[in-house]
Parts: C-alpha cells; sequence; structure tokens
C-alpha cells in the first residue's frame, strides 16, 4: 500500500519510518523544503534513539521518500496521515490548529480514488469533521474518509512505541475505511495487539482523556511527594506500594520537577478550555496544570534553601537540562524555568545535557552559563549540584566521586536518582523530593504483584 505522512516532525517521521519498516511504501511530506533537503539526505533535524538507522535502512530499500510536493504523491495514496503540530494558541489556550486544516487544503485538490485521509496529530473533538468540510469544499468530487489514528508515542521510545502500541485506535465512519487501517495495522495487530474501531470524536476525546489522565498521575505523585517530606514518609516506596495494585498500575508515578515535554502542557490546556467553551469545567485538569507550573518555581525555592537560602556567586552545575531523557527536546522543560531564576538569583552556572546541549543554547541563550562537555566537567570545581534530567549518564556517579568533584558538596535531585543513605553517608548535603528517610522497602517489592504474594 501507499501512503503519504503529511508534516515530517517526531510523529510524522516516526510513523513513516515504521510504516515503511512494516513493508508499506511511505513519502513524507512537509513544507519546510530546508528540512526535506536534509531528510533526502539522511540527516535527521532531531534525536530520536534508532530514527536514523531506520531511515537510511527504508530509504536504501525503496520504501521511504520525502517531498515537498502534494502533487507529486497525494494522487497514487491509499491513505494520507496528518501528523503536523497543534501547539498552543497565543492567547487563549486553545490548540493552535492552523496547520492541521493547512494540510487539508494542501492535500483537497489532489484527491484522486478512494483515499483515506488519517489525523495522527491531537486534535480537538470535532475537528475530524472540520477538515471533511473543508476537503469536501475543495474537492466536492474527492472519494475520501476521514479517520482520526491518535498516536501514543513518547519521545525517546517513540519507535518501540509504535512497533509495540498498547492498542491501536481507530475512529472511523465507515466499514471501508475501517478495512483499509485494519490492512494498513495488520503486521502490529496481528501480534494480539487490540484494534479499537470507535466513533471520530471518541478516538479524538480519547487521545486527551489519556494525556490529562497521565499528566494527572505525575502530578498526583508530586503532592504525594511535598506530603511524605512532612510526614517522614518515602514517596519511592508509597509510590512502589501504590503501583503493586494493578487498578492502579506502576508507570507514571515517580516524583520530579513538574511533567514537560511537546504533548501534557499543551494537551492539557487544549482540554480545559475545549471543555470550557462546551459550558463544562475540568476542575481536576485545571488543578494539575496549575500545580505543575507552580511546582517549576518552587523547586527554585528548594534549591535555594538546600544552599542556606542563597545562590549568590556561588557556581552551581547543572546536571540535564531537556524535559526528559532520550530526547533532545526543551518544550515546557524544567530547566527552562529553573535555570533563569538561578541566574537571577545571582549564581554562575556550568551546564551539561547528554543530547540536548544545541536545543538548550538556543532556548536558554549562550551566556546562560559555562556550557560543558561532561558530567564530570560539569561537577568538577562547583560549589553544588542541581540534576534536572534523570540521564543514565548522571545514574553512573558515585557518591565519593560527587563528593570529591563539588567543593561545597550540596547535591539538590529533583529526580530521586540517587540513594539517600548511600549520599549521606558519602558526606554529600542531599535533598531530594520526597525522601526524608531512607526506602526501607525490600528488594522482592520491586517483583511482579504474583511472585510477592
Ligand atoms: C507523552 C505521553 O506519554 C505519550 O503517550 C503521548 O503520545 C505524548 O506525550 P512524552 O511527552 O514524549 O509522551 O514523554 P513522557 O515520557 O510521557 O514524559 C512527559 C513528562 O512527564 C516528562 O517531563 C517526564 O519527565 C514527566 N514524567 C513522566 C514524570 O515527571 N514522572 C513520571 O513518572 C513520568
Amino acid at each position: 500500500m501507499n501512503i503519504v505522512v503529511v508534516g515530517s516532525g517526531y510523529v510524522g517521521l516516526v510513523t513513516g519510518v515504521c510504516f515503511a519498516e512494516l513493508g508499506l511504501r511511505v513519502t513524507c511530506m512537509d513544507h519546510d523544503a530546508a528540512k526535506i533537503d536534509r531528510l533526502i539526505m539522511g540527516d535527521i533535524p532531531i534525536y530520536e534513539p534508532g530514527l536514523q538507522n531506520l531511515v537510511l535502512l527504508n530509504q536504501k530499500a525503496g520504501r521511504l521518500s520525502f517531498t515537498t510536493d502534494a502533487a507529486a504523491c497525494i494522487g497514487q495514496a491509499d491513505a494520507v496521515f496528518i501528523a503536523v503540530g497543534t501547539p498552543t494558541r497565543k492567547g487563549d489556550n486553545h490548540a493552535d490548529l492552523q496547520y492541521i486544516f493547512a494540510a487539508a487544503r494542501d492535500i483537497a485538490p489532489h484527491l484522486r480514488d478512494y483515499t483515506v485521509i488519517v489525523t495522527k496529530s491531537t486534535v480537538p473533538v470535532g475537528t475530524g469533521r472540520r477538515m471533511a468540510s473543508i476537503i469536501r469544499d475543495m474537492n466536492p468530487a474527492a472519494a475520501f474518509d476521514m479517520v482520526s489514528n491518535p498516536e501514543f508515542l513518547r519521545e525517546g521510545t517513540a519507535i518501540r512505541d509504535f512497533m509495540r502500541p498498547d492498542r491501536v485506535v481507530v475512529g472511523a465512519e465507515t466499514p471501508k475505511a475501517v478495512a483499509v487501517m485494519r490492512r494498513l495495522y495488520e503486521p502490529l495487530t496481528g501480534q494480539d495487539v487490540p484494534l479499537v474501531v470507535t466513533t471520530l470524536e471518541t478516538a479524538e476525546m480519547a487521545k486527551y482523556a489519556a494525556n490529562a489522565f497521565l499528566a494527572m498521575k505525575i502530578t498526583f505523585i508530586n503532592q504525594m511527594a511535598d506530603l511524605c517530606e512532612v510526614t517522614q514518609a518515602n514517596v519511592n516506596d508509597v509510590a512502589k506500594i501504590m503501583g503493586l495494585d494493578q487498578r492502579i498500575g506502576s508507570k507514571f508515578l515517580r516524583a520530579g520537577p513538574g511533567y514537560g515535554g511537546s504533548c501534557f502542557p499543551k494537551d492539557t490546556r487544549a482540554l480545559a478550555e475545549t471543555a470550557r467553551s462546551l459550558g463544562v469545567e475540568l476542575g481536576l485538569v485545571r488543578q494539575t496544570m496549575d500545580y505543575n507550573d507552580a511546582r517549576k518555581h518552587t523547586m527554585v525555592d528548594r534549591i535555594l534553601a538546600a544552599f542556606g537560602g542563597g545562590v549568590a556567586g556561588k557556581t552551581l552545575a547543572i546536571l540535564g537540562l531537556t524535559f526528559k531523557p532520550g530526547t533532545d527536546d526543551m518544550r515546557d522543560a524544567a530547566s527552562l524555568v529553573i535555570v533563569p531564576a538561578l541566574r537571577a538569583a545571582g549564581a554562575h552556572l556550568k551546564l551539561y545535557d547528554p543530547k540536548g546541549m544545541e536545543e538548550a543554547q538556543s532556548c536558554l541563550g549562550d551566556d546562560a552559563g559555562q556550557w560543558c562537555a561532561n558530567a564530570l566537567d560539569t561537577l568538577s570545581g562547583a560549589d553544588g549540584a542541581v540534576l534536572i534530567t534523570e540521564w543514565d549518564e548522571f545514574r553512573a556517579l558515585s557518591p565519593e566521586a560527587i563528593v570529591r568533584m563539588l567543593r561545597d558538596p550540596v547535591f539538590v535531585d529533583l529526580r530521586n536518582v540517587y540513594d539517600v543513605p548511600a549520599m549521606q553517608a558519602a558526606g554529600v548535603a542531599y535533598t531530594s523530593l520526597g525522601r526524608p528517610v531512607a526506602s526501607l522497602v525490600c528488594p522482592s517489592m520491586t517483583r511482579a504483584p504474583a511472585e510477592v504474594l
């Protein structure tokens, strides 16, 4: 089958490459000619583990190509996937759908035989129908069906998430469209991955509901961390014990500085605004957003307190800048609040991120501090350290090495990476989130519930 993917960001690229890997003939299309030229040369503009290799392999196999020209590819497509951005609209927090509707207008004139138009982007409920009317107005003769096929890809594990999804969601209106989608996803759903067929609106809604729930789950454990700090409880153990209840699940219960990324912040805002415009107040979602925004500033207060109330004139090592490990993406990263605030408080910063240096420098400014080459270089000679993103490279640091390199071994760990007793035994003035006491949970608690029982 022939497909076109409109939009070559991380969702569009991963979707296109993975479908090519599954044997389809894929054309990735983007307006950005410079980006398309780079992709044709095999130069991937984003860091996503495994993506570069798959692009090259599938280009070589003749299953994957790149173009800016809709006329050259839309007419031959069995399905056209729309994977353009839906960022927060300035001023009102709604999803900005300008790129979605531009894509609909781009493809409409070139539709030939029956085509399934698949919205992969996260869009407010009802957007699919609005796209259909734009296309019908522009090309009344076009034979097509709209489908909503939301993605559940996490940056850093996007290829794995595509190839081994928990489920494939298809919001469609006709059996014909469903049949095309079943054929496209057969290589995955053949390995008993459920393909859930529903309506357009339900699929569009389910995506927002899933992201808002995950954002809320993270906020919940962050609030539990706040409470653990004043009750001598250990939030990691609370999370472990909660997660052994299969109704809760162990994922997304890691306390941190607040969620960031290209999805949770924008999707919670868009969902709350869409609901409000329809007369429904989503208090839980709004509280999640407000608490998460405030938490990044609370983390600054936490850091200042760890350094005796102020950091003026001190040199701080900042470990990790991206919104999570495994990506170079800085969108809504906690560092975008923490780094400027520490500079404003008079600290001199040494900054390092394993993959996000280029993105971080363009977001934070070259003058944000001294940009370092690795963790040891960052730590050595600093008065203290703050870990913002839990890259594996930082997990390898021993408490003894940390004490050796820091002048005044104050270490603020915003991801609970290190072991409390080990850091304290090494003489590190160590603070983390929700762990005033060491973990007493025995290793067996980390096994599957059945074994524990
Ligand atoms: C998310 C959703 O997981 C994915 O299904 C959706 O398609 C896109 O948005 P992503 O934003 O790429 O994926 O990363 P994710 O791993 O979900 O992390 C999002 C943020 O939450 C990061 O800032 C991360 O640090 C934070 N997080 C995640 C926590 O603070 N604690 C956790 O336990 C998990």
